[in-house]
């Protein structure tokens, strides 16, 4: 029997990670959470940097949402969606279609990947059931990430992540997205005016092909924190309806308040045929995800059963009791603590403490909205990616930081403050304050 650090460097694979590097890293193994804290076997503690992957709310440790889920397992472990109902399934689709405008039904998952997966074979069927199974092309945006399974990966292609799987993928047609450093634009205005030609040029071309566009709502954050200028989302979605298109938004790291708004696609004035949410959905205490379609869509998969028209998609845990109680449980929570009320005081905070960034010769483009922002980093004007001495600056940062009590990652070049949505003031001050320590020790090295 081994004690869990060894265990851990001998039996896991972990993802994303170089595991020949990894072995040579001292074993932090988290063993509990305390509040906006997490506690590894040797009693360290680290300020929860990424809020787990981008999906934590509330903290660690025994809330209502803990509650819910408790009651939950005590009642129903698991039954499933394929011939039978759950009471949770059907409470939190109702609470959700209520939410989010234009939303008539939902469709359960368990995680953002599959989520997106269901929206583009959705998409796909939609088109056949309606008599036009020509349109089978989907249009994306540069540096959009949509997730780790086949479908997902086409259409948020990065190729230094997925380059050994393009025989796996479907080619998709990828447009510009409106990021203004590093553009040849000198205002947003222009850009986003470049950006919504070129996506009007690319579906015109594509013609009566095209099944969908998809794209991440309000911002994409893994292709580098990259923030929508206003309007440009809300274009995007007259082009849609103009030319016959799906619009199918990705709402999973930026739904329920990341941007500071509950449902993001509102906030942005645009109206999705088929939207997905995750991540913080349970408050990133249980996997569950859901892709949103209006009647529109749900309509055309309704027929005789010789029609074939039903949508074949499922998974063994889908639409888990657990996880829906518990995501019941967190938008009440949200309610009852006036969370994006909180949120928006927070993001004008983070927004001052950005300024200390400016000074600070590495950092070449500060971008920022609700609880987001990436501190994008370069040298001699090319992104910095590794430090004089050669180390890689995302080793660098994720070692230092857990050194600080904090774990932090970068999105390559980009630093990235994404805290947990509900962090209180002195844990967020703490955040800002390890982001700029690390950017001076960078500088310097
Ligand atoms: C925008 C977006 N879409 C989809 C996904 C995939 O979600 P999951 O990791 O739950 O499969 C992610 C994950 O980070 C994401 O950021």
């Amino acid at each position: 029997m081994h004690g869990a650090e060894d265990a851990d460097k001998e039996f896991v694979w972990h993802p994303y990670t170089q595991m020949k590097d990894w072995a040579g890293w001292e074993g932090r193994v988290i063993v509990r959470g305390e509040g906006f804290y997490l506690v590894d076997s040797k009693g360290r503690r680290y300020l929860d940097g990424t809020a787990s992957m981008w999906c934590n709310v509330w903290g660690h440790g025994p809330n209502e949402v803990v509650e819910a889920m408790r009651d939950q397992l005590k009642r129903l472990q698991h039954s499933t969606l394929f011939g039978l109902a759950s009471e949770p399934s059907a409470r939190l689709a109702e609470k959700l279609t209520g939410m989010a405008k234009g939303m008539d039904k939902v469709f359960y998952t368990d995680n953002g990947s599959s989520a997106i997966e269901s929206a583009l074979k959705m998409a796909l069927q939609y088109w056949r059931n309606r008599g036009k199974p020509e349109k089978t092309e989907f249009v994306s945006l540069e540096h959009g990430y949509h997730g780790d399974t086949a479908g997902a990966m086409s259409v948020g292609y990065i190729e230094q992540f997925f380059g050994a799987y393009k025989p796996l993928l479907k080619k998709v047609h990828r447009v510009p997205s409106p990021l203004l450093y590093g553009s040849r634009f000198g205002n947003e205005k222009d850009l986003v005016g470049w950006c919504i030609e070129k996506t009007e040029k690319a579906l015109e071309k594509i013609g009566g092909r095209c099944a969908a566009l998809v794209m991440e709502s309000g911002a994409q954050i893994a292709g580098g924190v990259n923030i929508y200028p206003r309007g440009y989302q809300q274009k995007i979605s007259q082009l849609c309806k103009k030319h016959g298109v799906l619009l199918i938004l990705d709402e999973i790291a930026t739904g329920f308040g990341r941007l500071g708004n509950m449902i993001e696609y509102e906030a942005q004035k645009s109206r999705p045929d088929i939207v997905c949410f995750g991540k913080a959905l349970t408050a990133g205490y249980f996997p569950l995800a859901v892709t949103m379609a209006g009647d529109e869509i749900f309509n055309a998969f309704l027929g005789q059963y010789s029609q074939n028209k039903q949508f074949y998609h499922g998974h063994t845990f889908t639409g888990h009791p657990v996880g829906c109680a518990a995501a019941l449980a967190n938008l009440e929570l949200y309610e009852k603590h006036n969370l994006m009320q909180q949120i928006n005081g927070n993001a004008q905070y983070l927004e001052s403490r950005l300024a200390e960034f400016e000074k600070i010769s590495i950092v070449a483009d500060v971008r920022h909205r609700g609880l987001l922002a990436g501190i994008e980093l370069a040298r001699n004007g090319k992104p910095l990616m590794q430090l004089k001495n050669k180390e890689r600056l995302n080793y660098f940062v994720m070692g230092e930081s857990l050194k600080m009590g904090v774990h932090l990652r970068t999105l390559g070049n980009v630093m990235v403050v994404i805290p947990p949505l509900a962090i209180d003031r002195d844990n967020l001050a703490k955040l800002m304050d390890a982001h700029r320590e690390l950017a001076k020790k960078a500088e310097k090295l």
